[in-house]
């Protein structure tokens, strides 16, 4: 073996790590902004993230290997692992700090690899936190190989450290410039955030009729005045506004693909307070009503692998979502009812999609459906709509991180944790007041200009979404698991209040 052998292991592998290190923080960037596909689900940009930095964590550890293997560089175990133990320098005028730069960049690329191959166990807060070292870690390495290697003066080394730098903040700008999740970037259209645009309604009349099973009613609206309609994502909804005044939500079952209707499937509720009852007895083919949306609260995260579950009318959404995966995409459906009679496209699913969908009739079966066996020892995303119970069962299993769904009805939860009085400001207009613990604070903001849209006052629709830039929220919402909202920074002040003395609006 050559005596340069390691040497040239050290610096090739060290070029390597840092290239992999800037393209998978870049990629993973894209893939957080969604500059990539705004509306595709492409887990395989997360495979491709992953894939790049574990290749970037290896290379890592095989520059300190053959540095440390290496008779001809100067570094010892305790060098390579400890700060200042060094006394390499190669740039006077800097002293030990590339150096220094370089063991701390080690540990911090650590916790970020291990914590990412922990996220499914950890706090999604702890874990993103931790993630977030990873800009650090890139900048840090930047200077500790512009300033540390053997090949700083050689003008290949040079070219490639400066396309790296000028990568490195090309991406940091994209992340400033888009600063949220995919989930939020995709509300900055009209999926998601009904409040930060007015609420667009438009006249639609019933183009077809069915029933797809027993007191189910499936519709399908189209716009007489465009071929195209606004796009949607799995999990949307749209709003109907009854004649009456009140306003109904309901989820899309259709392809989003057919941009030239929206499907809808209504169960008749026998304790409807107008909506069902008025959808299954007024709406006819021809009938025109007025509609919003589509909104979402529901949205299909990027994953490998899912597990649906659907109780009843909640395989609108969970329909739509696995109709719009690719082909090979792992997952499995148990969609569970009192019986094949009232449960509807039953037979589509089953011949679309065998060996994958569980139907759980309790006619049939006698029994409730088994979810510990459903969902066996699987750590994928688990996605549920259906009624109280089943969404009950499910959160006493599933950890929240990886538990998302869709309420029929608000649920009565207890205001721990709030303070009585905070103070409130509305980011966009400046202006600051106080809420009191007799008002809500929906109520609240509407009487200081604030103008937010809301429906069902309730927190089961989602329409009064508002982002929260400062404070913690007390979420006391059945739209979605708290963890979703945390993650993405929104609130429902139809019954939602503050944890924190002081609340920061996006208003
Ligand atoms: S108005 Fe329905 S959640 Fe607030």
């Amino acid at each position: 073996m050559s005596p340069e052998f390691w040497w040239y292991v050290t610096r090739a592998s060290a070029l390597i790590a840092w290239v992999l290190l800037v393209i998978s923080v870049t990629w993973g960037i894209l893939l957080s902004t969604r500059v990539l596909k705004p509306n595709d689900n492409p887990s395989w940009l997360l495979d491709l993230h992953r894939w790049l930095s574990g290749l970037a964590v290896s290379f890592t550890a095989l520059h300190m290997f053959s540095l440390w293997i290496d008779s001809y560089a100067p570094f010892s175990a305790a060098d390579l692992f400890i700060p200042f133990h060094s006394t390499y320098v190669q740039v006077e005028s800097l002293g030990k700090w590339p150096i220094v730069l370089g063991v701390v960049c080690a540990y911090l690329l650590i916790a970020v690899q291990s914590t990412s191959l922990l996220m499914k166990v950890l706090p999604r807060k702890f874990w993103k936190a931790i993630h977030y070292l990873s800009y650090v870690v890139v900048l840090l390495v930047s200077f500790h190989a512009g300033w540390s290697g053997t090949d700083v003066r050689a003008w290949l080394y040079r070219v490639v450290a400066i396309l790296l730098i000028m990568l490195t903040t090309a991406a940091l700008i994209v992340r400033i410039l888009f600063p949220k999740s995919a989930r939020s970037l995709s509300a900055t259209v009209e999926h998601r955030r009904p409040n930060q645009l007015s609420e667009v309604k438009r006249t639609m009349y019933v183009r077809e009729v069915s029933h797809p099973a027993t007191g189910i009613k499936s519709l399908t609206f189209a716009d007489a005045q465009v071929s195209e309609l606004p796009a949607w994502v799995p999990g949307s909804h749209i709003t109907l506004h009854l004649p009456n005044g009140m306003k109904r939500q309901y989820s899309l079952c259709g392809d989003p693909a057919e941009r030239s209707g929206y499907e809808i499937a209504v169960l008749r509720a026998p304790e409807s307070r107008g909506g069902s009852a008025f959808v299954h007895d007024e709406l006819v083919a021809g009938s025109t009503i007025e509609v919003s949306g589509p909104h979402n609260h529901f949205e299909l995260e990027p994953a490998s692998e899912y597990i649906f579950i659907a109780g009843g009318i909640g395989i609108t959404p969970i329909k739509s979502m696995i109709e719009s995966l690719p082909q090979r995409r792992n997952w499995r459906l148990l969609y569970a009812g009192r019986s094949r009679a009232s449960m509807a496209f039953v037979q589509e699913l089953e011949t679309n999609f065998p060996g994958r969908v569980t139907i759980h009739a309790n006619d049939e079966v006698g029994q409730q459906p088994n979810l510990d066996e459903f969902i066996g020892t699987s750590q994928a995303p688990v996605y549920v709509c259906g009624p109280e119970p089943l969404l009950a069962a499910l959160i006493e299993r599933v950890p929240a991180g990886r538990l998302h769904f869709e309420r029929f009805a608000a649920i009565e939860r207890e205001a721990t944790g709030g303070v009585t009085e905070y103070e409130v400001t509305l980011n966009r207009s400046g202006t600051t007041f106080s809420v009191t613990e007799s008002e809500s604070l929906l109520d609240a903001i509407a009487s200081h200009g604030g103008g937010l849209i809301s429906s069902c006052g309730e927190g089961v629709c989602g329409t009064c979404e508002v982002r929260v830039l400062e404070g913690t929220p007390l979420h006391l919402d059945s739209v979605t698991g708290d963890a979703d909202k945390d993650e993405i920074g929104v609130m429902y002040p139809c019954v939602s209040r503050s944890a924190s003395k002081k609340l920061v609006l996006d208003l």
